[in-house]
């Protein structure tokens, strides 16, 4: 099976976020921050952390700041540096991809994750791929994307997945995985099903929004047939390649955030600002203020 680099990775930011309205009515979900960074810049620092070359992103309406934030931003690097604002400068200067490393597509109409990568396709091209969802941050050392390129590389190539555990009654939101025969942290998978129900789950590992895939996937997509949510899905199109492909699951060591959920990038925000290493001190000790306040149970008003 292939083993050939994955230089490129497709971001698909083309969804509605209507978990976030009305934050997400004028402005991407993928653009909210965790503390002072959008949620789709912490990813693509994680592909680049993993070697990525190439940022391919599957935008839609009202998605163009996504495209902005990966530009220069003249009038305000020409007022930064006139007022000598050059760590804000050089912060800047740092986040910017090289010249024609990033390509945009779009999405017309929000008809499923499997459907936004299937818009990447011609970007991608005939070689493998890597898909990292923005809204599910994770907080690994090495990061996610790196573990599975690794895993990738030592195993038999193929498609690899991130998957991690979840509470059972929350495996119906999910794609989750059958393990078959483990290797450390890393297994074959020999079945896959899109959000089923708890009492017919085959396991509570789910596929959490990191893959490799290999670009016969387009093929499967290309049949544009819809599935769970009558969303087009990306499992199912995995679930048709299985029998031609070896997939793998990485169980990544690292903590995930759904960040398209409030309470995810919630957590995500205090953990990020309690570890901070200009800001840490501060929050924690504003945090323990706002506990003390509240008479040591973090409760409030009538409750
Ligand atoms: P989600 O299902 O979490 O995003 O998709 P959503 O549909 O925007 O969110 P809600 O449920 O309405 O709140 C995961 C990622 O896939 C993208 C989303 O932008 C998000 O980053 N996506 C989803 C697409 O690009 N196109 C789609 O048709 C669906």
């Amino acid at each position: 099976m292939s083993k050939r680099p994955i230089r490129k990775a497709i971001f698909p930011v083309a969804g509605l976020g209507t978990r976030f309205l009305p934050a997400s009515k004028a402005i991407p979900k993928e653009m909210l921050p965790i503390l002072d960074r959008p949620l789709i810049q912490t990813v693509v620092d994680e592909a680049r952390e993993a070697g990525i070359e190439h940022f391919v992103f599957v935008t839609g309406r009202n998605k163009s700041v996504i495209e902005d934030h990966f530009d220069r931003q003249y009038e305000l690097e020409s007022i930064l540096r006139k007022r000598g604002q050059s760590a804000s400068l050089e912060l800047l200067e740092k986040d910017l991809p090289a010249p024609g490393q990033t390509s945009f597509t779009r999405q017309q109409e929000p008809l499923g994750l499997g459907h936004a990568i299937w818009c990447a396709r011609h970007l991608v091209a005939n070689e493998p791929f890597a898909v990292l969802l923005p809204d599910m941050i994770m907080m690994a050392k090495p990061g996610c994307l790196k573990q599975l390129i690794d895993v990738y590389h030592e195993s038999e190539g193929g498609n690899v997945l991130a998957v991690e555990e979840v509470a059972w009654d929350r495996v119906d939101r999910y794609g989750v995985v059958v393990p078959d025969v483990w290797q450390d942290n890393h297994f074959s998978i020999s079945g896959m099903v899109e959000k089923p129900k708890r009492d017919v789950a085959p396991s509570n590992l789910i596929i959490s929004g990191r893959y490799i895939l290999q670009p016969e996937v387009f093929t499967e997509l290309s049949q544009q047939s819809s599935g769970a949510g009558g969303e087009i899905q990306i499992t199912d199109a995995m679930i048709h390649l299985m029998g031609k492909q070896p997939f793998r699951g990485v169980k990544y060591v690292g903590t995930t955030y759904d960040c398209g959920d409030k309470i995810g990038l919630l957590s995500a925000s205090v953990v990020h600002a309690l570890q901070h290493e200009t800001f840490g001190l501060e929050f924690r000790n504003a945090l323990s203020n706002i506990v003390k306040k509240a008479g040591g149970k973090l409760t409030w008003g009538g409750e």
